[in-house]
């Protein structure tokens, strides 16, 4: 059937028994571009079993070995940037440069994992009874990391390389096997990836790549049997997966509304090239990016206008020219965004761009004095638009922070460190940064969420030992 890309199951590419194909729309085009395999219930099953079947003689290969291949799948993903960079601009209309940066970032990811396996999880602890209580030195405690077994890894659409091998990494390292589901629109991207690992020779059956529409076999994945562990980057599908969810650990990163807190003593050149960096790269389509924008009263006027001179020279187009602003991911996207807007129009909020939308092309948009009635100063509109709301107090900047479902990452730009020290303190996100946009790299940094934006912490380290449990054997003497 030509022109369907293959699943890949068993070390194999295949055609799915179902005979039918899920298409994925070119952002740009609004047209078809590629067509992936619609998987079964049983294709999924029998992956699910040859997962279980691999991770078995994985788990007892040594670690070196195992970080070896994936040293030599990190340099197979970085010779073939290029044609998977084009995917991501065909799929998700990436702007050309950033889809490669994606690509190489994700190799340096598999590297930098395989080096941190081989340091971590070559080390256990060696314990003492006599610490506790009534006991004796006569046993002794030690522990080891072993694998949790089939890790289940489903990124989603922004970074589809990138946050599936941010998954897929740390659990080989650790000894695990690896179901990816990957997003739709990413889903060719994710399976020349996935090729890339194939051709680094990993056993057959260890990876598999299981594509279809989340509605026909998302559940019945996540809440397969055969699955030991979820790691989720997306929406508010996170949410549903972890109350369907077995006995498993759970890894989510879900959604943000990531807070931008600018004081007065702010240097504001540095402000607002930050805030259009982390408001409108990727046209806003990240999870960190800068989606409110607090500032103090005093310097609101001043601000606006330096973010407004800075907007005014995105440059707005099709991913292939390597435009600022691409179209977002999808037609209803658009329109989500478009619903977002027209209730801060209708609500009051000072437009200081002109609002222009052609296809799911949307002009960059910044909302000014927008209030707390309106659905964009709590909703993530994961799009170029950006609302300000002008604050009188620091207090009020960190109430509306903390008054969000969201508590994904959070920035203040104040030149006193003191300052910044204790807002970052009061600040109820999983991370704060310091006169810089929200941002999860360098990948090896911790990255988590409080409340609706995840469970767990990620990044590299975290991730391995996520993907881990702990195993003791105590040596009793007579
Ligand atoms: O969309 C969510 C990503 O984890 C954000 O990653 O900060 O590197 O864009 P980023």
């Amino acid at each position: 059937d030509g022109d369907v890309y293959k699943y890949y199951s068993e070390g194999e590419w295949k055609t799915s028994s179902s005979g039918k194909s899920v298409s994925i729309v070119n952002p740009t085009t609004r047209k078809t571009q590629y067509k992936v395999q619609a998987c079964t219930q049983e294709e999924v099953n029998k992956v699910m079993e040859t997962a279980k079947f691999a991770q078995k003689t994985w788990a007892k290969t040594p670690l070196w070995k195992r970080a070896e291949l994936l040293h030599k799948a990190a340099a197979i993903l970085k010779e073939h940037k290029a044609p998977i960079a084009e995917c991501l601009v065909k799929e998700i209309a990436k702007p050309a440069k950033d889809a490669v940066t994606e690509v190489v970032r994700s190799g340096d990811l598999v590297s930098y994992c395989a080096e941190e396996g081989v340091r971590i999880l070559g080390e256990g602890k060696y314990l003492m009874p006599d610490s506790f209580p009534g006991n004796e030195r006569t046993k002794y405690c030690l522990t080891s990391k072993i694998p949790l077994g089939v890790v289940l890894a489903i990124p989603p659409f922004n970074y589809p390389v990138n946050l599936a091998v941010s998954k897929i990494a740390p659990a080989l390292i650790a000894g695990n096997s690896l179901v990816l589901k990957p997003p739709t629109q990413g889903a060719v991207a994710a399976l020349h990836m996935v090729h890339c690992f194939h051709l680094a020779g990993f056993p057959k059956g260890l990876i598999s790549c299981i594509t279809g529409k989340g509605s026909e076999i998302g559940d019945f994945l996540t809440m397969h049997p055969g699955v030991n562990c979820i790691s989720f980057t997306g929406g508010d599908t996170g949410i549903s997966i972890s109350k369907k969810a077995g006995m498993v650990p759970l890894q989510m990163e879900l959604g943000g509304k990531d807070a931008c807190l600018i004081l007065e003593d702010a240097d504001l050149d540095l402000a607002a090239a930050n805030i259009v960096k982390g408001g409108f790269s990727y046209s806003g389509q990240r999870c960190t990016a800068v989606k409110v924008v607090l500032v103090m009263e005093s310097v609101a006027d001043a601000l606006v206008e330096k973010v407004k001179a800075k907007v005014a020279k995105l440059t707005v187009g099709p991913p292939e020219d390597d435009s600022d602003i691409t179209p977002v991911v999808s037609e209803s996207s658009a329109n989500f965004i478009e619903g977002l807007v027209l209730d801060a129009k209708q609500k009051g909020a000072t437009f200081c761009q002109e609002y222009k939308r052609e296809g799911n092309l949307i002009w960059p948009l910044m909302l000014d004095h927008v209030q707390p009635e309106m659905r964009i100063a709590w909703e993530e509109p994961f799009g170029p638009v950006l609302p300000v709301i002008r604050i009188n107090s620091i207090e009020e900047g960190i109430h509306h922070c903390n008054a969000s479902n969201f508590g994904l990452q959070g920035c203040v730009f104040t030149k006193d460190i003191n300052k910044a020290m204790v807002i970052s303190d009061a600040m109820e996100t999983g991370t704060v940064q310091i006169n810089s946009a929200p941002a999860r790299g360098p990948d090896h940094f911790p990255f988590q969420g409080l409340r609706d934006s995840g469970i767990g912490s990620q990044g590299v380290t975290n991730s391995i030992i996520m993907m881990t449990k702990v195993k003791s054997i105590v040596i009793n003497l007579p």
